[in-house]
């Protein structure tokens, strides 16, 4: 069947989008890292390539990460990092950020790096062990600190008081707009938040606007967060 043709409402941006977890190695064979897959970023690329965007995609890799598949004719215009450490994540997007007309920022960046890991495997041994963490770069407040004129979309997935949280985070760290949803239980038929297809939130503005979305696929909501934004 014919589909309508996407408004090309974008195509005078070219935005950079950070997505997916971040790893902090604690050996040579281990590291740590969060439930995130990817997907909210890769729906958020996917609706920006069809409505005629240039995409710098900053992905975390790990196992089972997804990663966009762009609409027919857009391939061209979507430009894939793969980074694993939030270090690598702040480097590679600090350098896309002066091209770039706006960020979106969906990637679960690992707050905590390992202090020292180990080059060499760890050997198993009955004494418990301590592992130090150091914060991690906060990879949306360096591209905040390095902007000239960039607009600025931030994600937070919360377990509690989400629009609270949300709207903290949309003024503490500057930004022109926030979607904020719950994180379900991980294993209950949980619908938002990690590693699901689906979400709901609320997108915030610092203009102090209020939009509620209901649960739907992540590409319904991805296309809702763009009408509403572009
Ligand atoms: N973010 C980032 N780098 C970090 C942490 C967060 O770029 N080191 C970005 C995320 O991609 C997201 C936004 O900041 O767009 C909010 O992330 P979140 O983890 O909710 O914020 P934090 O300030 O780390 O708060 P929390 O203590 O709840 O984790
Ligand atoms: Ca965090």
């Amino acid at each position: 069947a014919l589909r309508p043709a996407t408004v090309q409402d974008l195509k005078d941006e070219r935005i950079l989008i950070t997505a997916g977890p971040t790893t902090t190695a604690i050996d040579a064979v281990r590291y740590i890292t969060n439930h995130s897959t990817g997907r909210m970023g890769a729906a958020m690329a996917e609706e920006a390539l069809r409505r005629g965007a240039v995409v710098d995609y900053v992905l975390g890799v790990d196992k089972g990460v997804v990663r966009p598949v762009p609409s027919r004719g857009s391939e061209g215009r979507l430009h894939l990092v793969e980074v694993r450490t939030a270090e690598e994540m702040a480097a590679a997007a600090l350098s896309k950020l002066p091209t770039a007309t706006g960020v979106v920022a969906t990637a679960a960046v690992m707050d905590y790096s390992v202090a020292s890991p180990s080059a060499s495997k760890l050997k198993r041994a009955s004494d418990a062990i301590a592992l130090d963490l150091v914060p991690s770069t906060d990879v949306l407040g360096s591209l905040k600190g390095a902007a000239n004129g960039q607009w600025f979309l931030g994600f937070a997935a919360e377990t509690d008081n989400v629009e609270e949280h949300g709207a903290g985070k949309l003024k503490a760290k500057g930004l022109d707009f926030l979607f904020a949803n719950a994180v379900s239980k991980l294993g209950a038929s949980g619908a938002t938040g990690f590693a699901v297809g689906t979400n709901a939130g609320v997108l915030l503005s610092a203009k102090g606007e209020r939009h509620e979305l209901a649960l739907g696929p992540k590409a319904d909501i991805a296309r809702q967060i763009w009408d509403l934004i572009a």
